[in-house]
């Protein structure tokens, strides 16, 4: 089966990392975001993949080519951006007229069983099958309002908490008819969430599937983080994984789970982890502590400084005894001077330099 993988959004709400990189291309313990949902694609019987590109294709074009763990990768290139209906009417042509496929928002990460979903889809006689997914507080999200067992009426998009009749919402993971692209206008920006899903529902063509694994929406900050936990404890729980070419001084501690990249070099008497990814090339000084934080690569963290809970961008240089605290995020290619503290939640855009401590919440620009 073809997937089509939205992945030209601006992650406007992921700036200023996003400003030099597309969201699709963030680490996730230590590998992009993309290629984990390669991963699961893969493993569910998808041989094609359709990236709808736009903003920074080029990143992705270079990072992924056209072929990626065995698998096709073409592009479709958005003219303008076309929303999240516009790209998949944009790549009919790569699509094509016959065979049922998968379209998904390329910031979801879950285990989504899509044969399954398939098989269920093929079932009902949808134009559309929604993977639907129960989550705690539904007001960001667009919750679905069942016919019943697995016809989808409505979407009630962002509900209060209060408002929602049930929590099941749209998970961003769709199997869909080549019949779908007669309800796509061409050449404009389209919403499917909002245009597209409402007329098919009325016209009882939309259908649910539940889902019940792990998935994670990565919008904000918060969710890029929390996320980044959860697949660190996966793949390293108790027990550190460290790449190829990286140096840890024996006197150094890695505390699981803690992911670091290939040639990283770690000086002595340092405390790395828990919960911390760190990127290829970076290179952190003796006595330094780092936990709870993703550090991009290629940066360079001076002696006895101490991060938590926070994200260094790539090519960031920091002095000695440098801190960085609670939800802080220092941009590419930032020169931190000696004995600064920033935090908590302050952001420094790209290339700046800090020579004063910034203790409270605030952007620097
Ligand atoms: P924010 O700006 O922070 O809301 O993030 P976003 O740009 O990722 O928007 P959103 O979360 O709504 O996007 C959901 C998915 O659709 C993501 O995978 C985006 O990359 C993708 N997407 C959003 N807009 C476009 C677009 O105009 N063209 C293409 N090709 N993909 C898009």
């Amino acid at each position: 089966m073809k997937a089509l993988i939205l992945a030209g959004g601006y992650a406007t709400r992921l700036r200023p990392l996003s400003c030099t990189r597309p969201k699709l291309l963030f680490p996730i313990a230590g590998r992009p975001m993309l290629e984990w949902i390669i991963e699961n694609l893969a493993k569910e019987g998808v041989d094609e993949i359709i990236l709808a590109v736009n903003y920074m294709a080029d990143l992705l074009r270079k990072h992924f080519k056209s072929r990626f763990n065995g698998i096709r990768i073409r592009y479709s290139i958005d003219p303008t951006p076309l929303g999240t209906g516009g790209p998949i009417k944009q790549a009919q042509g790569l699509l094509g007229g016959k065979g049922t496929f998968l379209a998904m928002n390329g910031d979801i990460l879950s285990e989504a069983p899509i044969k399954s979903m398939l098989k269920a889809h093929r079932e009902t006689g949808a134009i559309v099958t929604i993977a639907l997914h129960k989550v705690e507080d539904p007001s960001r999200f667009g919750v679905a309002k069942m016919a019943n067992r697995k016809r989808i009426e409505a979407f009630i998009e962002k509900p209060r908490k209060s408002d929602a009749r049930s929590s099941w919402i749209n998970a961003g993971i769709y199997i869909m008819e080549p019949r779908v692209f007669n309800y796509i206008d061409a050449g404009r920006k389209v919403s499917v969430e909002r245009e597209v899903f409402p007329i098919l529902a009325k016209r009882e063509k939309l259908y649910g599937f539940k889902y019940y694994g792990p998935w994670f929406d990565i919008g904000k900050f918060e969710d890029y983080m929390n996320a980044n936990h959860k697949f660190l404890a996966r793949i390293s729980g108790r027990t550190p994984m460290v790449g190829n070419g990286t140096k840890v001084r024996r006197s150094t501690q890695l505390i699981p789970p803690v992911v670091i990249n290939r040639k990283v070099e770690i000086g002595d008497d340092c405390v790395i982890g828990p919960y911390v990814a760190i990127d290829d090339h970076v290179e952190i000084e003796r006595g330094s502590r780092i936990a709870r934080s993703i550090l991009f690569q290629e940066s360079k963290i001076g002696e006895l400084s101490s991060i938590d809970s926070s994200i260094v961008g790539e090519h960031v240089v920091t002095g000695r005894n440098v801190k960085l605290r609670g939800g802080t995020i220092v941009s590419d290619y930032v020169s931190v001077r000696d004995n600064i503290t920033l935090g908590p939640r302050v952001i420094i855009c790209p290339y700046k330099e800090v020579d004063q401590s910034i203790l409270k919440p605030m952007s620097v620009k």
